[in-house]
């Protein structure tokens, strides 16, 4: 089996597990990405195959999009006094549940509605386990447009190494659902994620970063079993 077919395997291992913990009438928050929208998928065959009764809370127009094609109905927080679980992706996880977010740049959105639920449970493949933050991925950072020379120098300041991020199929930059920028920047070592989630968002024109640091409660993990049987690992 070839990477790419072996980590959709286990990311749908993973949502389809994710999906088992979702009760009738329960509010939903609808993560962004390829494992997040195989959940979707799922929640929206339970919806229509078992009666399933639930409200979701989308994180992006990718989300709603999805949630709309597969017959769930969606609202906004307006509407709504709580989320009981949310599913998400995420590019990264240590040992304590610590998460980079924001490699589909949906990363603000995502904080407020996962950091709202009462359960937030994430989904990943194996491949995005790491011993520290940092390791694989950089941090993304949503920036308002007319800051982000001045974000860019302090992004610097505070020894990251800070790239625009550009479009694919689209020339300039990648603007967000909020149209915003984004900036992903690599830092050589992050010794204290909590510390620089909190640093970031201080600089002023920076509007949320990747960094989620003690909002998940579970963390699903598909991996393979040693004859190839794709199981789930998990983490409380
Ligand atoms: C989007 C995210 C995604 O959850 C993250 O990038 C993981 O994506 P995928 O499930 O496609 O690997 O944070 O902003």
């Amino acid at each position: 089996m070839g990477k790419i077919d072996r980590e959709k395997r286990l990311k749908e291992r993973a949502a389809l597990e994710a999906v088992k913990m979702i009760r009738d009438g329960a509010i939903v928050g609808l993560g962004t990405g390829s494992t997040a929208a195989l959940a979707i998928a799922e929640l929206g065959r339970r919806v229509r195959e078992d009666g399933l009764e639930i409200i979701g809370i989308p994180t992006s127009y990718q989300a709603a999009m999805i949630a709309r094609a597969n017959g769930i109905v969606t609202r906004t927080l307006d509407d709504v006094s709580k989320i009981d679980i949310a599913v998400d992706g995420a590019d990264e996880v240590d040992s304590e549940k610590n998460l980079i977010k924001g490699g589909g740049g949906a990363h603000t959105r995502e904080k407020v509605v996962d950091g709202l639920a009462d359960q937030f449970v994430v989904v990943v493949d194996d491949s995005k386990l790491v011993e520290r933050l940092g390791e694989k991925f950089p941090v993304p950072v949503e920036v308002l447009p007319f800051a982000i020379g001045p974000v860019m120098k302090k992004l610097r300041g505070m020894g990251g190494n800070p790239a625009l991020r550009m479009g694919v199929k689209k020339d300039g930059p990648v603007i967000s659902d909020q149209g915003n920028m984004l900036i992903d920047v690599r830092f050589p070592e992050i010794e204290d994620p909590a510390a620089l989630e909190r640093n970031l968002n201080d600089i002023p024109g920076v509007v949320e970063n990747g960094l989620f640091v003690g909002l998940a409660h579970v963390i699903l993990i598909g991996t393979m079993d040693q004859r190839g049987g794709a199981i789930i690992r998990r983490i409380d």
